[in-house]
């Protein structure tokens, strides 16, 4: 029998058992077992598909080799006789002491709730959020920042090692925008009537008497005019320049912009209640020094070419529409660098001194050939080896109910603080009109977990790469796969256990375990067991909506339980304790889901 530790996710038991009862078949050595959950409980609760592959392989009739693995196999502990179904499938139901008894060791875990972490976790850099300097942060970096904050979560988890967890928020702080912004700045220095001001003085009189849309329009303004003036686009450059060469005036004014737009990320991130910290900023401009040695070694390893005075590098398989070799462009005839080589500079740094195995980039989905560029041509300059695992996780865009890209009533770009802010307003009005008689402070208090917890849920809860429809009505609503719905289902565990006036200690101190026996009991205590073979796909696939879908069925699986099974009033001690047991596990898990989803449960709503 193979060896398992105990708290294994089922599915990975399974295909572990049924990986070596094939390799005991003549062939079977390697193949996979590819067992899944069944979609019909009338198939039993798991299926290998595996056997009919390798049958195919072998020339050999699918049910009878399913026969033969299912004597080399020993599931006798676990699951009731295997089952032979269809071309070749095999069929396993659980056992209810064996899920008893699994669960009541999950149950006894406070901490991990009987998830083991994975053996030996990878070094992982997750670039995400990454707004632009003097640019407001739109949906694009909402989304970039919610999800990437996931991924940051689940991993912490997973790894069970927060060493081997590094964020990284890659903003656009060095680019040519920063020299629209400068000539803005400076230049208004220099040629209107503040010149008779000390510098200093005038930057922070102009940073104290503007917002955020104010330096945003600046930058909008600037590079409309540039795209319409060769002249003024030339000084434009020249800025960009004197920054990177340290000229002070552009040094100073940068610092300003920079630090008043992080000022303003760091309020949207602490309302969304992300992990991002400052000291996870780690921008463009980092880089400045070490783009010269990504050209070097580029033309060192004979892979820069010249394409109309830029310096490019043609990498195999990339094609433009015309199917011309596509080039990532490096350099270009002026001297500048561009994002691609920022790029290449940061995997550089990522892997060597940081020393990052895994590196997951969070982007919207029109990124999707820069990535596959500059991840390709890092893999053959040998900045990333075969060791090194490069992701980019797309999404898609943000949109309004009819399809259109999310704008405000005006037609203007939405801000995000005021989505925000909306999303709460919103909240506040629901549990205002369900529950008048709360304190306001408890109101808020709410109202903030919903709120951001709705527009969190409702993006996670999409296939990422889809587009995502922003319908306020839809992530607010208490019926159906939302924040608040889960929300609720956790408080009303809650309630029953006011409502009981159980002693939760009390309860877990109790001798006998829990014991599901009705149909209700038994179908939410085996998804409950299911939680960690979730969290273990979410976290190597990096699918958020696995886990939300998840929630979504634990919430259905508890509702039908809870109409069934009388807990409070059940027949005996046992049969309340064991329910109460369920109920408790259940809410354990979905406030763990949903911590992991970066969303705050509520002990009453
Ligand atoms: N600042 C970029 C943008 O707003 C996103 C950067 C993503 N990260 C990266 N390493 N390229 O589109």
């Amino acid at each position: 029998m193979a060896k398992y530790s105990p708290m294994k996710p089922v599915i990975d038991i399974l295909e572990e058992r049924v990986s070596a009862a094939m390799a005991q078949c003549a062939g079977g050595a390697g193949a996979a077992a590819m067992v899944k959950p069944t979609q019909e409980p009338k198939f039993g609760d798991y299926q290998a598909n595996g056997v009919m592959g390798l049958a195919k392989k072998m020339r050999r009739h699918p049910r009878e080799l399913a026969g033969q693995v299912i004597e080399k196999l020993d599931v006798s502990d676990m699951c009731r006789e295997p089952e032979i179904a269809g071309p070749g499938f095999i069929n396993f139901r659980l056992k209810g002491a064996w899920i008893a008894a699994q669960l009541t060791k999950a149950m006894k875990d406070e901490k991990r709730l009987g998830i083991d972490p994975v053996g030996n976790p990878p070094v992982t850099v997750i670039d995400y959020s990454c707004p632009n300097i003097a640019k407001q942060m739109h949906v694009g970096h909402l989304r970039s920042t919610i999800i990437g904050d996931v991924f940051a979560r689940v991993l912490e988890f997973w790894y069970d090692d927060p060493t081997k967890i590094i964020r990284q928020n890659h903003i656009g702080d060095w680019g040519l925008q920063m020299g629209m912004v400068l000539r803005k700045i400076i230049d208004r220095y220099n040629y209107d009537t503040e010149k008779s001001m000390d510098f200093d003085d005038y930057l922070n009189e102009y940073f104290c008497n503007i917002s955020e849309e104010d330096l945003d329009a600046s930058y909008v303004e600037e590079s409309d005019l540039g795209l319409g003036d060769e002249k003024i686009a030339k000084i434009q450059r020249e800025y960009t320049l004197r920054l990177q060469y340290g000229e002070t005036k552009e040094n100073k004014t940068w610092k300003k912009a920079r630090s008043f737009t992080l000022d303003k990320c760091s309020y949207i991130y602490k309302q969304l209640g992300v992990t991002l910290t400052e000291k996870d900023v780690c921008g463009e401009s980092f880089y400045a020094d070490r783009l010269g040695a990504v050209i070097e070694d580029l033309a060192a390893a004979d892979l820069l070419e010249e394409s109309q005075g830029a310096r490019c590098v043609f990498l195999e398989g990339f094609k433009s529409k015309e199917g011309e070799p596509l080039p990532l462009i490096v350099q270009k005839s002026d001297g500048a660098y561009l994002y691609s080589t920022t790029d290449l500079a940061a995997v550089r740094y990522r892997v060597d001194e940081l020393k990052a195995e895994r590196l997951i980039y969070v982007t919207d989905a029109r990124q999707k050939l820069h990535f596959e560029m500059f991840f390709a041509c890092a893999r053959r300059a040998g900045w990333a080896g075969d060791n090194v695992l490069l992701e980019h996780v797309p999404f898609g865009s943000v949109t309004d109910p009819k399809g259109r890209p999310l704008k405000t009533r005006a037609g203007e770009n939405v801000k995000l603080k005021d989505l925000l802010d909306e999303a709460e307003e919103r909240a506040f009005n629901i549990v205002n009109q369900k529950n008048p008689d709360l304190p306001d402070e408890q109101k808020k208090k709410i109202a903030h977990a919903v709120g951001i917890g709705a527009v969190k849920y409702a993006d996670l809860s999409n296939n990422l790469v889809s587009d995502y429809v922003f319908d306020w009505d839809k992530m607010l609503t208490m019926e159906g796969n939302t924040a608040p719905y889960m929300q609720y289902a956790y408080a009303r565990v809650q309630s029953i256990f006011r409502k009981g006036g159980i002693d939760e200690q009390q309860l877990l101190k109790v001798d006998h375990a829990v014991d599901p026996s009705a149909p209700e009991e038994l179908a939410l205590a085996k998804l409950l067991l299911r939680y960690a073979e979730v969290v273990e796909t979410v976290a190597r696939d990096l699918r958020p909506h696995l886990l939300t879908a998840y929630l979504f069925d634990l919430a259905q699986s508890f509702s039908t339980f809870y109409t069934n099974c009388p807990v409070l009033k059940a027949e005996t001690d046992a049969l309340r304790n064991s329910r109460l047991l369920l109920c408790r596990h259940t809410a354990r898990t979905i406030r763990h889901g949903l911590g992991l989803l970066g969303i705050e449960t509520i002990e009453q709503m």
